[in-house]
């Protein structure tokens, strides 16, 4: 069975070493890739927003499933394009890609289906939304969000209305996040911790690839601006089997049923990110894909073989079972250029990369990185994540951290407190969530 993974960042290593493990380097290929993943793939330098280019690559390689990592080849329809030519690939369509490309759909698409999120209001104009702002309907703190893709960067919470009015008019007259801020959506300030919640989908069935909590800010005890994710662990402690099944039963299957009702069936990677608020738990954003680093952690904990789940989701017969997941824990500690996330200093030679790859339980995952001259060198925000894995959360932390001690590039930053939510509790061993 040949593979293609589209992507080039941390995640899509973690897809392509693991398809590596089941089916040998050999048959996996991955489009653009980068250093890391030419480990465990070969590299096609193929662009993934050009679906002729990438087709043609599927014929000329006879690959049998593509998985697309990033969501930019998503909206625009590759997938859709996949279809049309009879190919199979893991991934929505463009259509029901809107689940994350625009939050006025998701929004008005959960009002619709009854799927329990933050109360909303959407506005398609300047004044609009002043006056909304204004009309204390929704209170402060409020949460102003692009509709659009904005690479995480599109969401404020302001406090007052003074901030308010700044988020309102950098999103709609300063168009800072160009047309993905043409329409904004207010919503009520919720409160409570964060989860990510992952399915895998075939338009009608959903399958539970695990949870795991991110971490956000730059800085330790959550302090900072937002990034795309400086660590993250699986799985998530707070999601106990109850609130699986709750989850399962009030998010995931109204929005399969109400995506296909609507013509637009789900496939591939549900990425549902919750706040457990103390009404219960509410969709605070959806993404069509796996998460960047979450990825990195949640597959390794699949404990059967992964290759025919996803080939199962792309030809729409999934099975009902449960996946299997493995009864351990995984810890994502992100290594970031000097400067991220505003902007990021590159082109700094990267040095133990092999000594931390060589301790055991420990897997290094490249994003941004690059070759130059036999070296490897930094070429991004976000750099590498180092993986710990162990029966307990402690132990995997102090893997990971074993494994960053021995890396290092000019201008490193990363957190120090990557997985310490999961402790605050008490030590235990995991559940499988
Ligand atoms: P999003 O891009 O929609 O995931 O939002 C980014 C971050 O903003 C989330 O991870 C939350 O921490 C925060 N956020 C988004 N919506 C809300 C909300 N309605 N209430 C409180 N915090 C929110
Ligand atoms: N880590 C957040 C994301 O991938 O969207």
């Amino acid at each position: 069975m040949n593979v293609l993974v589209i992507g080039s960042g941390g995640r899509e290593h973690a897809l392509a070493a693991r398809c590596a493990a089941e089916v040998g380097p050999a048959s996996v290929l991955a489009a653009p890739g980068n250093p890391g993943i030419a480990r465990v793939a070969r590299l096609i330098d193929v662009d993934p927003l050009s679906a002729e280019a990438v087709l043609a690559l599927v014929d000329r390689e006879r690959v049998d499933l593509t998985i697309v990592g990033p969501e930019l080849p998503l909206s625009v329809g590759l997938v859709d394009r996949f279809h049309a030519a009879g190919r199979a690939i893991v991934g929505p369509t463009r259509a029901a890609a809107g689940l994350e490309t625009s939050k006025a759909f998701a929004k008005a698409f959960m009002h619709r289906h009854g799927v329990p999120t933050a109360r909303f209001l959407t506005c398609h104009t300047h004044r609009e939304a002043l006056d909304m702002a204004k009309s204390a309907i929704l209170g402060f703190p409020l949460v102003i969000k692009a509709d659009g893709l904005a690479a995480g960067k599109g969401v404020v919470i302001a406090s007052e209305m003074e901030s308010a009015e700044r988020a309102i008019r950098e999103a709609m007259v300063e168009q800072r996040f160009g047309s993905a801020g043409a329409r904004v959506v207010l919503e009520e300030c919720l409160t409570g911790p964060e989860v990510s919640f992952f399915a895998l989908c075939d338009g009608i069935r959903a399958l539970t690839l695990g949870t795991a909590q991110d971490h956000k800010r730059i800085f330790d005890n959550d302090e900072g601006p937002n990034t795309g994710g400086m660590g993250a662990f699986a799985p998530s402690r707070l999601v106990t089997a109850g609130l699986h099944d709750r989850i399962v039963r009030e998010i995931v299957c109204p929005v399969l049923a109400g995506m296909s009702a609507e013509g637009h069936p789900f496939s591939g990677f549900l990425y549902v990110g919750l706040m457990l608020t103390p009404d219960g738990p509410k969709v605070i954003e959806f993404n069509v894909r796996l998460g960047d680093p979450e990825a990195q952690v949640i597959l390794s904990l699949v404990d059967e073989p992964l290759l025919p789940l996803l080939m199962a989701a792309a030809e729409g017969r999934l099975r009902a079972a449960p996946v299997r997941l493995a009864a351990e824990t995984r810890v994502g500690v992100v290594l970031a250029s000097r400067g991220y996330p505003e902007r990021s200093d590159v082109g700094r030679v990267i040095l133990g990369l092999e000594a931390a790859a060589r301790l055991s339980n420990v897997s290094v995952f490249h994003a941004g990185t690059s070759l130059r001259e036999g070296h490897i060198v930094t070429a991004g925000g976000r750099v590498l994540t180092v993986v710990g894995g162990a029966r307990t959360y402690d132990e995997a932390i102090r893997r990971a951290y074993e494994g960053v001690d021995l890396v290092s590039f000019d201008g490193m930053q990363y957190r120090r407190d990557i997985g310490r939510k999961a402790l605050l509790a008490g030590e235990r061993a995991a559940q499988p969530s």
